[in-house]
């Protein structure tokens, strides 16, 4: 069952709480939390996830663009996230098992994301060793909403998902950038099962219909 994850990051922070209500019939809700660091712009923190969640009770997909991401797992698990994502280019391997270790600890979901340069390859020890709930694989630069599909990452996902057949198949493979009907198709068939969509849902005249879309 593919999951649909508007992203907020396309939305209109002046009014969150209405362009939440707009995406209530996707699945989970994606937030891109960034740090001008390990990218270079800056989005929401902690507040901001604290404020959503008392705003609703969608599935809160945070995605942690950050340096260093152990040093604010606690804080974003208490703000009511479900699933954290961490990328594995933000902090060495052993700083990143013991964030997901303490994901563990507190309850919440646990995944790991690759920039377009990261090989499939990379994923196999969280996938075995930490076991991982999801893979992000980013199909655009980490930093903005609004950017094109990069296809040559569609191998990625095929080779990503034949680890997670072989190493554990209850992972989610999500796919975020440039997910548009379009690209949604392509993403799913080679894989994906949570897609991300920023500009396609918010900046469509009508974001039901965008999310009913990219069901497909
Ligand atoms: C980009 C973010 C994405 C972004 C996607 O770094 O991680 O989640 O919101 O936006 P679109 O769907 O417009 O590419
Ligand atoms: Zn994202």
């Amino acid at each position: 069952m593919i999951k649909i994850a508007p992203s907020i990051l396309s939305a209109d922070f002046c009014d969150l709480a209405r362009d939440i209500q707009r995406v209530s019939s996707a699945d989970w809700l994606h937030v891109d939390v960034m740090d001008g660091m390990f990218v270079p712009n800056l989005t929401i923190g902690v507040p901001v996830v604290q404020s959503i969640r008392r705003h609703t009770e969608m599935f809160l997909d945070v995605h942690l663009m950050i340096e260093k991401p152990g040093r604010y797992v606690e804080a974003f698990a208490r703000a009511g996230a479900d699933l954290l994502t961490v990328h594995l280019e933000a902090d060495m391997p052993p700083a990143l098992h013991a964030a997901l270790a303490e994901m563990d600890r507190l309850g919440v979901k646990k995944g790991i994301a690759l920039r377009p340069i990261t090989a499939a390859e990379a994923v196999i020890p969280y996938l075995r060793e930490d076991g991982v709930d999801l893979i992000l694989v980013m199909t655009v630069e980490p930093g903005f909403g609004g950017q094109s599909f990069m296809a040559d990452q569609l191998p990625k996902i095929r080779a990503v998902r034949r680890y997670i057949q072989q190493y554990r198949p209850e992972c989610r493979l999500e796919v975020d950038g440039g997910v548009n009907a379009e690209t949604a198709r392509q993403v799913v068939e080679a894989g994906a099962d949570v897609l991300v969509a920023g500009s396609a849902v918010y900046g469509a005249p009508d974001p039901a219909a965008a999310i009913a879309a990219l069901r497909g």
